[in-house]
């Protein structure tokens, strides 16, 4: 398992490219199982996410080509409706492929997802939503089969606006007979990225980007292009490097609309920022920084997705702030990591109370899921000394080579390929 070996303390400078959305890309391509023919996704990430998807898709007859952040899915040939156990205890967004499984053939059998890093990760408003549709839902084995003769339109409210839920429900409902109303849908970026694919492939749907969307069924789809949008947790993640670091760096790339949360909280911090609509400039040279607090919430709020590396960002604030996941209240194995690095917290539910030190100082240390190995990096970039980041698979999930932009940035971080832990 490869780690990395980071000299912190280094000034990072220059300008960065922001990659495609992890996220968005684990919905758009099992969306592709709606339509017989080609596809083009534009701007996919090469990340190990990605590839796990196209593993499973593989699996079910998906042929494609993958070159220059064009992902081509040709879904002519679809010969099995099942997304094996092995794949998706790797990656739970593999339940992304039940909705168009079930719409467009009737049937399903997917792995309960189980537990992931911080544990249990339920699938229940998944369900929900396919029975209220019409499909018949058993369990055998720890498979979940869907079975249905064909979706029939209907009004699903969701009691927490999922993200993976209305992803699910929407690739249900395009197919589906007659009109659905999603009530208290999630407003993510990458929803309202995949409702665009879906409208492209012939999809009827109105309340796009807002909590209340109806879809008008169809009988069929065709093949379409998409352009992925960016990913604006890798985004995030890079203007803390500059902020934690007292850097000043160019975030390109991004789309400036997505992000809103996260810059108004680095500004809080005390960092400068100069953005137009896909480039940020984030200086925070010789800034003191300010505890700022953090709750997060769904879209436009602040992202679960960038808790753990607020969090090592306010490990060096000058005073205390508290860090709460109103998402997910366990999403805190990263604590004990940053611990190791000189970090002051205390957790009481799920709220972290940060009080800030002076320096942190380089460790070894252990990722435990995605975004808590990049809490480590970032840590690892301010801290005095070498720090170790160890099984950074867990990073490679969802970062394109992380360690090559950070090292085009000026900071001193190499992969060390197949270390022992
Ligand atoms: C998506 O996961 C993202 N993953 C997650 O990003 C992200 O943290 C999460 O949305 C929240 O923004 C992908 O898009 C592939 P949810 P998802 O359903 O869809 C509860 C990352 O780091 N819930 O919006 O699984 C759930 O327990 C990953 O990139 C139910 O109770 O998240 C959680 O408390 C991690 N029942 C809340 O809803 C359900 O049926 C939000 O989960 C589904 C969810």
């Amino acid at each position: 398992m490869d780690k990395f070996i980071i000299h912190g303390g280094k000034k990072l400078k220059g300008t960065v490219q922001v990659s495609g959305a992890k996220n968005a890309s684990l919905a758009l391509m099992p969306a592709a199982l709606l339509n017989s023919g080609r596809n083009k996704l534009y701007n996919t990430p090469e990340l190990n996410d990605v590839y796990t998807m196209l593993k499973l898709l593989s699996q079910m007859g998906v042929k494609f080509s993958f070159s220059n952040h064009i992902l081509e899915l040709n879904t002519t040939e679809i010969n099995s409706f099942e997304a094996p156990y092995e794949h998706v205890k790797k990656m739970r967004a593999s339940i992304y492929v039940l909705g168009p499984l079930v719409a467009r053939y009737g049937y399903a059998k997917v792995s309960m997802p189980g537990g992931c890093a911080w544990g249990p990760r339920p699938v229940n408003l998944h369900l929900m939503a396919m029975e209220k549709l019409g499909a018949e839902i058993t369990f055998e084995q720890g498979y979940i089969i869907a079975s249905a003769n064909k979706l029939k339109g209907n009004y699903i409210n969701f009691d927490i606006p999922s993200v993976g839920a209305t992803g699910n429900t929407l690739m249900a409902a395009v197919l589906a007979k007659g009109n659905t109303i999603i009530n208290n849908a999630a407003c993510e970026p990458e929803i309202t990225n995949l409702c665009n694919f879906l409208i492209k492939m012939g999809a009827k749907i109105e309340g796009v980007g807002t909590s209340i969307i109806e879809v008008e069924g169809v009988d069929e789809l065709h093949p379409a292009d998409i352009e992925t949008i960016p990913d604006r947790i890798e985004a995030g993640t890079l203007l803390i490097a500059g902020a934690i670091t007292r850097s000043n760096i160019k975030v390109i790339g991004g789309i400036t609309n997505h992000l809103h949360s996260i810059l108004s909280k680095l500004e809080d911090s005390g960092c400068k920022l100069f953005y137009n609509k896909e480039s940020i400039e984030i200086n925070s040279e010789n800034i003191e920084i300010k505890p700022i607090d953090v709750t997060t919430a769904v879209f436009p709020g602040f992202p679960t997705d960038m808790q753990a590396q607020w969090m090592a960002y306010m490990s060096l604030a000058v005073g205390t702030s508290n860090v709460t996941d109103t998402i997910y209240k366990d999403r805190f194995n990263h604590v004990p990591e940053l611990v190791r690095l000189g970090v002051d917290i205390v957790m009481n539910e799920n709220t972290a109370r940060i009080v800030g030190v002076e320096k942190l100082k380089g460790a070894k240390v252990m990722s435990t899921d995605l975004r808590a190995s990049a809490s480590l990096v970032l840590a690892g970039l301010a801290a005095e000394g070498v720090t170790e980041v160890l099984r950074v698979y867990h990073i490679d999930r969802g970062y394109q080579r992380i360690e090559e932009k950070l090292k085009e940035l000026g900071a001193d971080i190499e992969r060390v390929e197949g270390s022992e832990y």
